[in-house]
């Protein structure tokens, strides 16, 4: 038996346990030893059924992605392992084989699942076919067998969405057969033993209840298109079930391997695959070795219970962490409570969680206006206005409270963290946690790493971003830090961009099309005229005297065009916020130009999107070369999960390796003689076209 699954005799019950840490995924000699197992047991006269389980924590989690991302390589061109004579073996089985899930069942694991003939789960347990997320559809035969057990319209809802089922939801679906309350493991043993000698039914040869196959396939393919635009798994994936509900088994499994296959060389599965892993990677952080021990983050302190301070303060509830919030205003605090007790209505309205929830959840946060509780706060999250002086004031008072382990963080967009943290008598407790907003809601936060912060207060950073749900990646101190300093000279080229000839709404639609969650004009009115006004001229002092700066921006600001907060930035906004191209601001833009003497012209959609992302590209190149990001991959989370870049390109810096290094050192080039100085390759971009390298190889971590 291979040291993956090993074979135990419960009387007349066998128990094949897998045990492939962390997640039990379908590894190389994990299929093989489950095979050999039910071979064993078949021959086996003692043995009248047979469960299959995972060890640890969870059932079998999918196939193995790294395999996976072999098969997806250029050159790959396989549609991953194949498990098909497994799956029969196991339904073939003329003894019972019941499927005991606890965690996760999730992709191959539900696969496997689905040829067992019976399932029973923990309460908790999970099971999904979440393979769009990868940007490939289920390989083993998932889209063939799960409408087979729970019907068409709910196989399509399961596949498409990616999303997976709770045991209870399973229950009703048919997914599975029992939930266990209790020890699992006897308990499906106990099942097992009851079905012992009783008739079963294979998936496969079960009928597919379907109903009205055309209206269930147009609806999961609209489905495909609203949630997940421009990807193909989604609606490849409605076609494979479509396969289940009109072909017989046998060429509905083959064609599913033929989908699968030409999904896995996509670079959309490439793309996600790369995002898979890199999210998971930024937790290793080349300087902070694994066994580095974080403090523990029992509770939390926030000063300012303004948008962000009152959004970080409902992550920490959230995550079950009690939080003093702290403002200096009553006013200010009753603001800041009220918002978050509206959204936290707004979502028992709309059944996200119940009144209890919230309840539970508004208790965990203790408004007040002084210092009480913060000397046994663990941590303590500074988010009052953008204002050195306000900060440091507020760090040395902080500093003669908090206990000597609790660890200090600033939520700084912009500001410096060593200047921050100069202001203590404890640099190496300060760190940079930069939320994004609404903060309770947006996965990315930003470690800001100061020149002192120690390897333990990193490793808290990250932990505590990993407990409230987030996706943590550490950088370095620079102005904008890495997210925010590519999206300063990315707004600057779509406004230049818009001098220059194109709309704002040409230019947002380009960029949506491309697949940016938004247009960046759309986002600037969101943020705040005024936000990147204010950051703009702080940065004055920066700006290299002669070099082009974009004009129409600063005339919006003085003519109270905020945004929309103030129904007009440059759309204009009904009551419902929704956003109108406004003849005005197209009035000005040219007006603008014309004054300045800039040659209006026609730019076609694609120059938009060249000059919009391969700028956000160049930047990141800058911040690679100077240390301030660990990796190309960090990048990518950070614009991911902070930013709406599609994550079927991958993120910046993998889309610019997919596009070609050179490819696009080139255009910058040629932008530099067209589209004005700012256009100066990074010298890390001009190395790795001229070697032919990629952002991926040239900066993985550790290089
Ligand atoms: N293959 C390879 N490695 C995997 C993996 C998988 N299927 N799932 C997780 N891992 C690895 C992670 O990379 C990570 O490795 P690291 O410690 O070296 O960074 C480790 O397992 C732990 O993962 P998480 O940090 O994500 O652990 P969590 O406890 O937070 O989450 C999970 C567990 C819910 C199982 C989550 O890991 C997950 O969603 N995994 C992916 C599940 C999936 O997509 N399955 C389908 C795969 S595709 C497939 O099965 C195709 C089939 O149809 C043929
Ligand atoms: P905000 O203006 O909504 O809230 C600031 C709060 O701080 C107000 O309630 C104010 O009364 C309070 N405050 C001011 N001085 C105080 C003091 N001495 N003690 C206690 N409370 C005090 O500001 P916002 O937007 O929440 O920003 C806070 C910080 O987060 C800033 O540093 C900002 O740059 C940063 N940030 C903001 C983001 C955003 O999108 N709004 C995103 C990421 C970071």
């Amino acid at each position: 038996m291979s040291q993956l699954v090993s074979l135990t005799r419960h009387n007349n019950v066998a128990v094949v346990t897998i045990d492939n840490p962390p997640v039990n995924a379908l590894s190389p000699g994990v299929p093989e030893g489950i095979g050999e197992a039910i071979r064993s047991v078949a021959q086996d006269a003692a043995i009248q059924a047979v469960v299959i389980i995972g060890g640890g924590k969870t059932f079998i989690a999918g196939a193995d992605i790294k395999e996976l991302e072999k098969a997806a390589a250029p050159g790959g061109g396989s549609a991953g392992p194949d498990i098909h004579a497994l799956l029969q073996q196991m339904e073939d089985c003329p003894k019972p084989v019941v499927m005991a899930m606890h965690g996760t069942a999730l992709g191959g694991g539900l696969e496997v699942a689905m040829a067992g003939h019976f399932r029973v789960a923990s309460p908790s347990a999970q099971m999904g076919q979440p393979e769009v997320n990868l940007g490939i559809i289920p390989g083993a035969e998932g889209t063939q067998r799960l409408p087979r057990l729970v019907g068409l319209a709910a196989a399509v809802d399961m596949c498409v969405s990616g999303k997976p089922v709770k045991a209870p939801e399973a229950l009703s679906l048919g997914l599975i057969d029992k939930i266990i309350e209790g020890d699992l493991l006897s308990g499906a043993v106990e099942f097992a033993r009851e079905k012992a000698g009783r008739p079963m039914v294979k998936t496969r040869e079960r009928p597919v209840a379907a109903g009205d196959i055309a209206a269930i396939l147009a609806s999961g393919r609209a489905q495909a298109n609203k949630t997940r635009r421009n990807q193909t798994a989604p609606s490849k994936v409605v076609d494979a079930l479509e396969a289940a509900a009109t072909l017989p088994y046998e060429e509905g499994w083959k064609k599913e391997r033929e989908i699968m296959k030409e999904c896995l060389a996509s670079d959309q599965a490439r793309a996600l695959i790369h995002a898979f892993f890199a999210e998971r990677a930024v937790s290793k952080v080349a300087d902070i070795p694994p066994e580095t021990r974080p403090y523990e983050i029992r509770k939390v302190a926030i000063i300012g219970a303004g948008t962000m301070g009152g959004g970080i303060a409902m992550a920490c509830a959230n995550a079950g962490i009690p939080v003093v919030l702290k403002d200096s205003e009553q006013a200010g605090l009753d603001r800041g409570i009220a918002a978050v007790r509206r959204n936290y209505e707004s979502s028992v309205k709309r059944g996200r969680f119940s009144q209890d929830v919230m309840d539970h959840r508004m208790a965990l946060i203790h408004p007040q206006l002084g210092y009480d509780g913060f000397d046994d706060a663990d941590l303590i999250v500074e988010a009052v206005f953008e204002n050195m002086a306000l900060k440091r004031e507020i760090f040395a008072a902080i500093d003669k409270i908090a206990k000597p382990d609790c660890v200090l963080a600033t939520n700084t967009s912009t500001l410096d963290i060593d200047e921050i943290a100069a202001s203590t008598s404890r640099p190496q407790m300060v760190t940079g946690l930069h939320f994004f907003s609404p903060a309770h809601v947006m996965r990315l936060v930003e470690i800001v790493r100061g020149k002192a912060s120690s390897k333990e207060v990193l490793a808290t950073a990250l932990a505590i971003a990993k407990k409230l749900g987030k996706v943590g990646v550490v950088v370095g101190n620079c102005r904008g830090f890495v997210g925010n300093r590519m999206m300063i000279p990315y707004m600057r080229e779509a406004q230049l961009l818009a001098e220059d000839g194109a709309t704002p709404w040409q230019i947002d639609k380009a960029l949506y099309d491309f697949g940016m969650a938004m247009g960046i004009f759309a986002v600037d009115d969101m943020g705040g005229i005024d936000v990147l006004y204010r950051v703009r001229q702080e940065a004055k002092h920066l700006e290299k005297p002669g070099r082009r700066q974009p004009l129409v921006h600063d005339k919006l600001y003085h003519m109270g065009r905020l945004g929309q907060k103030t129904g007009a930035g440059w759309y204009k906004y009904d009551e419902n916020r929704q956003a109108t191209p406004d003849p005005e601001v197209e009035a000005l833009i040219e007006n603008t130009a014309r004054e300045a003497g800039i040659k209006r012209r026609a730019i076609s959609d694609d120059e938009i999107v060249e000059r919009c992302i391969y700028t956000l590209i160049n930047e990141g190149a800058r911040i690679l070369q100077e240390g301030y990001a660990q990796r190309a991959a960090d990048i990518d989370v950070i614009y991911l999960t902070g930013y709406g870049f599609p994550a079927y390109r991958g993120g910046p810096m993998w889309y610019a390796d997919t596009i070609g290094l050179k490819k696009i050192y080139d255009r910058i080039c040629e932008f530099r003689h067209t589209a004005g100085e700012w256009w100066e390759p990074a010298p890390l971009l001009k190395k790795l076209a001229e070697q032919g390298g990629t952002f991926a190889a040239g900066t993985a971590a550790g290089a």
